[in-house]
């Protein structure tokens, strides 16, 4: 019954609150009801009209794209708080398409994202490099070809690439680590060749947001850049080999880090894991040597993988390694490790 009372009693005062708005808002009814249906600029409009026609998409979603309505009602649009068209965001459009080029005329754009369609075809338009506010590009899980064009590298508001999930090919242009804003680049899932550009040694965690690079699953090869550190770093599910200790430093900045799946051949003895690592992933590598025994130091250890590799010796099993699940598979297929939770006793 209290609690009934109390909560009643607080609810008079926010319920005079809104009466209060609703009275001061009813009574300028043209002011709100003219903002509303001018909010979409004619030059943003005229745009998406263009980009409408220029896709023949008969998709039911598009049906919104009503030339007598306001722009930023329509899907996959969003417009900001001054009303430009600061987002197009497509998915599942099922209608085979290309990029239109016209994307490149909504100069006020901030994110432009297609995603979910497979029947997207072709490339990304040079007309991009007109969008001087784009932070967010993200093509994911199409069927978009070809290279990645060199000229993203203009985008100089990049902060977020991500173009997993689709058919892209050839290297990875080197001019990428121009973009000094970026902080997460994703690329997963293509058919990318040739090497890690030593560029990408420039990605650096940023004073308030970490940096994570992802590779993975794609046909790159050689050596890794020499001082490559970042936080979240996947390339696993490649042909990488040589050395990759550098992403290993007592004071490196990696926390999760994945390079399974690839051929990296290197001394683990004398690494010493950053103090961050919450998640190591060396598994299907053909990774030599001991497991230092400062493993067991890691406060933030949640997961480890180094099975299928060539080490040895006694496994340090105390601390998180031992508290955090690092069952025997972990560790299974090396050549000589030792000792608990494997089976075999150290001779
Ligand atoms: C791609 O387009 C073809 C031809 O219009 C259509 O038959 C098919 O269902 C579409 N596929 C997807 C995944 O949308
Ligand atoms: C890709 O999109 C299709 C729908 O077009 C969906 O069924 C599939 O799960 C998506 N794949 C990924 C990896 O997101």
């Amino acid at each position: 019954m209290d609690t009934l009372r109390n909560g009643r009693s607080a609810s008079f005062p926010l319920l005079s609150v809104l009466l209060l708005f609703f009275l001061i808002s009813s009574s300028l009814p043209s002011l709100t009801l003219s903002a509303s249906s001018l909010r979409c600029h004619a030059a943003d409009k005229r745009v998406l009209w263009k980009i409408k026609k220029s896709l023949k998409i008969s998709d039911y979603y598009f049906d919104s794209w009503n030339p007598s309505t306001d722009c930023c009602n329509w899907n996959y649009v969003v417009c900001d708080l001054s009303d430009r068209v600061s987002q197009l965001l497509f998915y599942n459009i099922y209608t085979p398409f290309q990029i239109p080029e016209a994307v490149g005329d909504l100069p006020y754009l901030k994110t432009l994202e297609f995603r979910d369609s497979t029947n997207l075809t072709g490339s990304i338009p040079y007309s991009i490099t007109k969008l001087p506010s784009l932070e967010t590009l993200s093509i994911w899980n199409t069927s978009l070809s070809g290279p990645i064009p060199e000229f993203l590298s203009k985008l100089k508001n990049l902060r977020y690439l991500y173009l997993g999930y689709n058919q892209l090919s050839g290297p990875i242009p080197a001019s990428l680590a121009n973009l000094n804003k970026l902080q997460n680049l994703d690329l997963q899932s293509n058919k990318l060749t040739g090497s890690i550009p030593n560029s990408f040694g420039r990605f650096k965690d940023g004073v308030l947001a970490i940096f994570s690079l992802s590779l993975s699953h794609n046909q790159l090869s050689g050596a890794i850049p020499k001082s490559i550190d970042v936080s979240n770093i996947d390339l696993s599910h490649n042909r990488l080999s040589g050395d990759a200790s550098m992403l290993l430093r007592e004071n490196g900045a990696g926390t999760w880090i994945d390079l399974s799946y690839n051929q990296f051949d290197f001394d683990l003895t004398k690494v010493r894991f950053p103090k961050g690592l919450m998640t190591l992933d060396l598994s299907h590598n053909k990774i030599h040597g001991n497991i230092p025994k400062q493993v067991i130091e890691l406060m933030n250890l949640q997961r480890m993988d180094l099975s299928y590799n060539q080490l040895c010796g006694e496994i340090p099993f105390a601390g998180n390694v031992q508290k955090n699940l690092m069952s025997a598979k972990a560790f299974a297929h090396n050549r000589c490790l030792c000792g608990p939770p494997l089976p075999n006793k150290c001779k």
